[in-house]
């Protein structure tokens, strides 16, 4: 085989791997609004499945806390988080708040409808999305 053919199907490939945001929109924009302030999530909880993203990035974030803090640990943890949340989803272990949790119910497990690398890299998504953004 021609060797660009084969180098261009394996950077598409590894591109299409790495697109965390198109896993977001596939498998998670359905009940995770991408972004949304406090005040509106109120307004608008009736309109609302799930927890907005923003939200869900944040919340990890506090409240994962490392004795020996290290960012790179910290991110790889959350990651791992999320990545295991995506398939099994489960009320002790959720770091929702409890009234979120009332009003949606705990997650639908999407187990077998993400390959390892999708949850990865939407597991990536979720974390890096938000640096810096916080829910208010
Ligand atoms: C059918 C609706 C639905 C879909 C699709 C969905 N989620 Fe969720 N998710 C929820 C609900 C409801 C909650 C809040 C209750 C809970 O924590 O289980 C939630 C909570 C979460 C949490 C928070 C757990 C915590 O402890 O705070 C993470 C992480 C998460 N979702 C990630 C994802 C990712 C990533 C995807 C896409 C791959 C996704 N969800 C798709 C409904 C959904």
């Amino acid at each position: 085989m021609n060797k660009t053919v084969l180098l261009l199907g394996i950077l598409s490939y590894s591109l299409w791997a790495l697109d965390g945001y198109g896993v977001y929109q596939k498998k998670c924009m359905q009940c995770h609004v991408e972004m949304m302030d406090k005040q509106t999530v109120l307004k608008q909880i009736k309109t609302l499945k799930a927890p907005p993203m923003v939200e869900v990035s944040n919340r990890l974030k506090e409240n994962i806390v490392l004795k020996e803090e290290d960012a790179a640990v910290k991110r790889r943890v959350v990651i791992a988080f999320i990545k295991e949340y995506i398939e099994n989803p489960n009320i002790d272990y959720s770091m929702c708040h409890l009234g979120a949790l009332d009003r949606f119910g705990v997650m639908p497990s999407l187990k077998g409808q993400l390959s390892e690398d999708e949850r990865e890299a939407v597991a990536q998504w979720v974390y890096d999305r938000y640096e810096g953004k916080t829910f208010k």
